[in-house]
């Protein structure tokens, strides 16, 4: 009998209206359209407005848009995980908030942490959990209000930033699709070089730390990037290689959108031309747990039933990883 896995049977995304171009930025700090441009590929990006509008806001439009789509009632739902470094609160979880508002009363939901790796951790748990047998829906949501945590004076990291969130319903398939390999690491020694000072256990919220403006993005860039650039690279040409791949056989790369440079590093190491490598960073910037079901949401009419995917992400942590998934559905 062949194997029990997990497909992708919809997706749908959800970006704010509020658009924050280069231009905008220009205004606010020392910057350039030319230089974040060049330096990121980012020509704009969303922000989430609103009194008390919290990641989940985003979430919840995104999973309602979902359920429309493959007419499925909330009650049906088993189980729902919502990849976020920007959660409403510290407790509860946003996956609660989310269930709730959608009401999804049968699911039991949580919330992981893997910075810009969230979404592809939460994808092969959610897929996991599939795997089992003892589940048959699952959604996995990737959402970040990261201008939440953002410091716009800061102009090493504002400019990068984003808000945005997508979802993907995982239901069991005995055929060979779906979520067919992942290959997931995590190195401490990297908290380093990008962290939020504050507003943990270690460091709770003083007058000092909002004064210090420790609540915010910290990032030593370039030595992220030194690390993202081989690590992705290498992650992604290793699940090619042990699901024996080559670059004909993939029909994208759809990789975390941090900076173009990086995404085209990796795309080269692994062979693939441009029109093969899915990108929205010019308009998104990086959303942290949001890049890939959004870059998912905007090229599904492209994608048909057994299309080769090669999912791979870097992030604070660090965390880093490539999933290979075989699409399961061909364009409505
Ligand atoms: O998704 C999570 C993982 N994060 C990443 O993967 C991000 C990885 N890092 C990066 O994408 C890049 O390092 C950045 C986009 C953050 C920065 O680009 P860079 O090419 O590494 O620039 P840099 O930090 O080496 O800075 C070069 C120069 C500096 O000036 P000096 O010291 O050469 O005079 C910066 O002060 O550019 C300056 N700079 C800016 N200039 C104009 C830094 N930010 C800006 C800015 N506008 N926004």
């Amino acid at each position: 009998m062949s194997k029990l896995r997990a497909a992708i049977t919809g997706i749908q995304g959800y970006i704010p209206d509020y658009v924050l171009t280069n231009k905008e930025l220009e205004g606010m700090v020392d910057t350039t359209d030319e230089w974040i441009v060049s330096r990121t590929g980012i020509r704009e990006r969303r922000i989430l407005k609103g009194k008390d509008a919290g990641t989940s806001i985003m979430g919840i439009e995104a999973v309602k848009k979902l359920l429309e789509k493959k007419q499925i009632h909330p009650s049906e739902i088993d189980l729902l995980i919502c990849a976020t470094v920007t959660p409403d609160m510290v407790f509860p979880a946003t996956a609660n908030l989310i269930t709730d508002a959608i009401g999804a009363v049968n699911a039991f939901s949580y919330d992981l942490n893997a910075a810009c790796s969230g979404f592809i951790y939460a994808l092969s748990t959610g897929a996991a959990f599939i795997e089992s047998g003892k589940y048959k829906k699952v959604i996995v949501v990737g959402a970040d209000k990261m201008s939440s945590i953002i410091d716009y004076t800061d102009r090493a990291t504002c400019i990068i930033f984003g808000d945005g969130a997508g979802a993907v319903l995982l239901e069991p398939t005995y055929e060979e699709e779906g979520v067919m390999d992942y290959i997931l690491h995590s190195d401490g020694s990297g908290a380093q070089y990008l962290h939020q000072k504050a507003g943990g256990s270690r460091r709770p919220p003083t007058h000092q730390t909002v004064d210090a403006h420790d609540h915010y993005v910290y990032q030593e860039g370039q030595a992220v990037f030194k690390f993202a650039v081989k690590n992705m690279a290498d992650v992604s040409a290793e699940i090619m290689e042990r699901n024996h791949l080559s670059s004909d056989d993939v029909a994208f790369l759809v990789p975390h959108q941090a900076n173009k440079r990086i995404i085209d590093a990796t795309a080269h190491r692994i062979g693939l031309a441009d029109d093969k490598v899915m990108l929205n960073i010019d308009r998104y910037g990086n959303t942290t747990s949001g890049t890939i079901p959004l870059c998912l949401w905007e090229y599904e009419s492209k994608l048909k039933k057994g299309d080769n995917l090669i999912i791979s992400a870097f992030g604070g942590g660090f965390t880093w990883g490539a999933i290979y998934v075989k699409w399961a559905y061909d364009p409505s």
